[in-house]
């Protein structure tokens, strides 16, 4: 028995304080713990979480300064973390073999040791090292263990970490406790309270994946929005500023608002998963896949006080469709605006291409094994599949059989064509995941700057994932 919706307050993560400062760094430090919550009313819930919350604490930071993050794992698994969307030097982007074992050890069950290779591993604790030079965004950092990205973050090990910058607080947007990241995704439960992912092996030491009937992608019946089920958050009569990100495994949403505002668009989308946008866009509805971030303000003044508005998931049946709830509970004063230019906007030039390379994302069946492919390829990390040098720009073409959102660590990149026509609705600006339906092609427009190295590409379909959808580009 699921409780009823809009029964909770919308929760938001706390921000995390820095263990210290100095003229160019801020010091973090986050244990992953387990930890008994209560999530659905009256039950209690396992979760992995950083600092044994879920969503993790939200980590605040200014462009140009340099963050590092001290990881300890306390948790009984290997994990390794990964900050997505972020522009990182290799070793410190959470490379699904780079694990932090767990304190106290770990022993792999050997049969499956194929499944438990390592990379560059250290025990208990690893320091990540983030130069965050880059466009302000909406990052968020999760857990990304080979072949147990899904399970594991399944059981809480994401977060946020949102990166400010001077330009962007000069634009006079809602800042402040109008200012709200919300992380969506949709979780099952068992009877008494555990969250329910059919892992083959529940102790993630063997056989990594989910049985034939998930191969697809895990679904949940319950929808969290920053943990809680259903929330509902009270507004006043004023522009709010959310940061939407989906953070589910598989699920993919249509965002709409009901009622909708008698006049003037639902949502005006002013950024998308890496920076922001050139010019704000008008939205009546948002498609959101995993992974993928839109920043978007909601003008609450074009209802009257009294009103309940409820944020649907179109594609969603019952217990799928609502998300969360809005009260516009007072009247206050708005001094916040959204500018018709946000920032300036740097339009990649095809011209400027120096390599085209191809990419199919299909399912395969490989020594009797069911798996995701791509290039028919399942994934090795010893295998190079791109070789990109180091700030060029290449055209992706991207292909797939059923829906994948593809994503790239490191490098951002640009919609060119969806199916040889304009990108669509959704694609605008500078994006790390691009949301790909069964049988679309699309071309990508990608910069290589940053650091060389090796990095990953991959659908973010969490089950995809681990069940090999995933690939390497070495930068040079
Ligand atoms: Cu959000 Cu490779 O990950
Ligand atoms: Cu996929």
């Amino acid at each position: 028995p699921l409780p009823d919706p809009f029964g909770v307050p919308l929760p938001v993560p706390p921000v995390l304080q820095p263990t210290g400062t100095d003229e160019t760094t801020d010091y973090y430090a986050i244990t992953q713990r387990a930890a008994d919550v209560e999530i659905l009313p009256g039950l209690t819930t396992e979760v992995w979480g950083y600092n044994g919350i879920f969503p993790g604490p939200t980590i605040v930071t200014r462009r140009g300064r340099r963050v590092v993050v001290r990881q300890r794992n306390e948790l009984p698994v290997p994990v390794a973390v990964h900050l997505h969307g972020g522009v990182n030097p290799a070793e410190h982007d959470g490379y699904p073999t780079d694990l932090i074992l767990p304190v106290g050890g770990w022993e792999p069950n050997p049969e499956h040791a194929a499944h438990h290779p390592m990379g560059d591993t250290t025990q208990d604790e690893r320091e990540y090292v983030y130069p965050l030079e880059q466009r302000a965004c909406t990052l968020w950092y999760h857990d990304h263990r080979m072949d147990f990205t899904g399970p594991q973050v399944y059981r809480g090990l994401a977060g946020f970490h949102l990166l400010r910058d001077d330009g962007e607080d000069a634009l006079g947007l809602p800042s402040g406790d109008r200012d709200i990241p919300l992380m969506i995704c949709d979780r099952s439960f068992t009877e008494d309270g555990s969250f329910d992912y059919p892992s083959l092996d529940p102790s993630l030491g063997g056989a990594p994946g989910v049985g034939e009937e998930m191969m697809e992608g895990v679904l949940g019946d319950v929808i969290l929005v920053n943990g809680a089920p259903w929330p509902y958050l009270e507004v006043s009569d004023t522009r709010y500023r959310f940061r939407i990100l989906n953070a589910s495994n598989a699920r993919r949403y249509q965002l709409q608002l009901d009622p909708p505002p008698a006049d003037g668009p639902s949502f005006v989308q002013i950024g998308s998963d890496v920076g922001m946008l050139g010019a704000p866009i008008s939205h009546d509805q948002v498609e959101i896949a995993s992974a993928e971030r839109f920043d978007l303000v909601i003008d609450f003044s074009a209802y009257p006080v009294g009103t309940e508005v409820t944020l649907v998931n179109a594609y969603g049946t019952e217990t799928t469709r609502p998300v969360m709830r809005f009260h516009v509970v007072r009247e206050e004063s708005d001094d916040s605006s959204i500018p018709d230019r946000l920032v300036e906007f740097e339009t990649l030039d095809p011209a400027t291409a120096v390599v085209e390379r191809d990419f199919r994302f299909a399912r395969d069946r490989i020594d009797g094994e069911r798996m995701w492919t791509i290039n028919g390829e399942p994934f090795d990390p010893e295998r190079i599949d791109a070789d990109p040098a180091l700030g060029s720009v290449e055209i992706w073409r991207l292909r797939t059989n059923v829906h994948h959102p593809v994503h790239l660590h490191m490098a951002h990149f640009q919609v060119l064509t969806r199916n040889d026509r304009e990108p669509g609705p959704y694609d605008a600006g500078w994006k790390d995941t691009i949301d790909l339906a069964g049988g679309e092609e699309a071309e990508i427009i990608i910069r290589f700057a940053g650091h060389t190295g090796r990095y990953v590409f991959h659908c973010h379909n969490l089950e995809h994932e681990d069940m090999m959808m995933m690939a390497n580009f070495q930068v040079s």
